[in-house]
């Protein structure tokens, strides 16, 4: 008889299994809140890219219904054969105006956006320099450009300018980096990354999915903090976390969104988001742009945070964001921590090698706007629990 054809998967999973890198996905049984249904369990959520509570906000939720009532559930077809319904312009205008930039252009996630813009700008004889901790959706991008690929050190400018001296053979060259790093928190040097890419003149892009919402004035993102608008040509954005709905964008120069909206593959041959995707996250620009309240909580809640941890003895890593890694050693260690704080009400996950360096495993906890202050001193009292009995502090 012929060997079973799909052996060969049930063998890697095994090795997965075996290897502990199996992924176990718990189950969300309810709105993602402060507290939150985790495998029929309610939870404090301390996991969720939710920054600014819009996930689950009212106005967003009224938003998304009044679109479907008005143009139903979904959008037909991909916008450049079909045609593009008016909502999207408006939230590609709005997010613009927004970014404080000429153009952008949305596509249905952030990990598309990198995949739209990357392979769309570079071919087999670019070259493209990279931080080497880059989301994933960067590096595949990177790939499938078909681009040479050198990453320089992370958030290093000397780095950078290192190889980029040392490349001498190209077509056309690209500078791509997140804005905010989401295993660590750190932030990229944008300015001084701007300033390389200007001396040289080459394209600077980044993705500021973790960026968005948070930092910036009113949360306009990374470009806005370092006050490099005009500087970065091509920004990535996602919808998924602080606009707490789903989708993505390319924003900056207009050529660029031109570009895409030709030859931008995802944009070509994906259907579009829904209306009602769309509507929240046009609520979500009117409620950033109405009021800083939400992204203000975001940083009273991320200082209250972090500094009471620190207090308590806990190493929390170099963040300078809401991102906040409870750095712990070794990955048995985390992934007990996490179960353990589990099992006394609380969300958050634990992250271990390859997701990051060996030794440097930890829990990440993610906070929101969304959180009481209430909330906050119970998963206090609960990482000091956890801490002392696991002997961590
Ligand atoms: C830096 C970065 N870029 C892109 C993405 C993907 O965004 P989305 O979830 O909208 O596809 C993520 C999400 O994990 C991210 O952290």
């Amino acid at each position: 008889m012929a060997k079973d054809k799909l052996q060969f998967i049930r063998d890697d999973l095994e090795a997965l299994k075996e290897q502990g890198l199996y992924i176990n996905i718990r189950t969300i049984g309810s709105a993602q809140e402060g507290w939150t249904t985790v495998d029929g369990k309610r939870l404090l959520n301390f996991c969720s890219n939710n920054y600014l509570g819009l996930a689950n906000h009212p106005r967003m939720r009224e938003a998304a219904k009044k679109a479907i009532d008005d143009l139903g559930v979904g959008p037909g077809a991909v916008r450049s054969i079909a045609g593009t319904m008016t909502i999207h312009l408006e939230l590609e205008k709005r997010l613009a105006e927004f970014k404080q930039v000429e153009d952008a252009i949305s596509l249905q996630s952030g990990f598309s956006a990198n995949l739209a813009v990357i392979p769309a700008l570079m071919g087999r004889e670019d070259i493209i320099f990279s931080d080497e901790l880059n989301h994933a959706s960067i590096i595949d991008g990177c790939r499938l450009s078909r681009a040479r690929s050198v990453r320089y050190k992370h958030c290093d400018p000397d780095s950078l300018r290192n190889v980029i001296a040392q490349e001498t053979e190209y077509r056309r060259r690209l500078i791509v980096t997140d804005g905010v790093f989401s295993m660590d928190g750190d932030v990229a040097p944008m300015d001084r990354l701007a300033d390389i890419a200007d001396e040289y003149g080459i394209p600077l892009m980044t993705d500021d999915a973790h960026g968005e919402g948070v930092l910036g004035r009113g949360g306009r993102g990374i470009v806005d903090h370092f006050d490099v608008h005009g500087r970065v040509d091509i920004e990535v954005g996602t919808l998924s976390k602080a606009f707490g709905v789903m989708g993505g964008y390319v924003a900056g120069k207009k050529e660029v969104v031109e570009w895409l909206r030709q030859q931008g593959r995802p944009f070509l041959f994906s259907s579009a988001s829904t209306p009602a995707d769309v509507a929240a996250c046009i609520a979500a620009v009117d409620l950033l742009e109405e009021s800083t309240q939400l992204v203000d909580r975001l940083w009273e809640n991320t200082r209250y945070f972090k500094g009471e941890m620190q207090k308590l003895g806990f190493d929390i890593g170099q963040s300078e964001t809401p991102i906040t890694p409870i750095m712990l050693g070794e990955a048995s260690l985390a992934f007990d921590f996490s179960k353990r704080l589990f099992e006394e009400g609380l969300f958050a996950m634990a992250l271990g090698f390859p997701t990051v360096p060996r030794g440097k495993a930890r829990i990440r906890v993610m906070l929101s706007a969304m959180h009481s202050q209430d909330e906050l001193d119970q998963a206090l009292g609960i990482f000091k629990s956890v801490g002392e009995s696991l002997d961590v502090i």
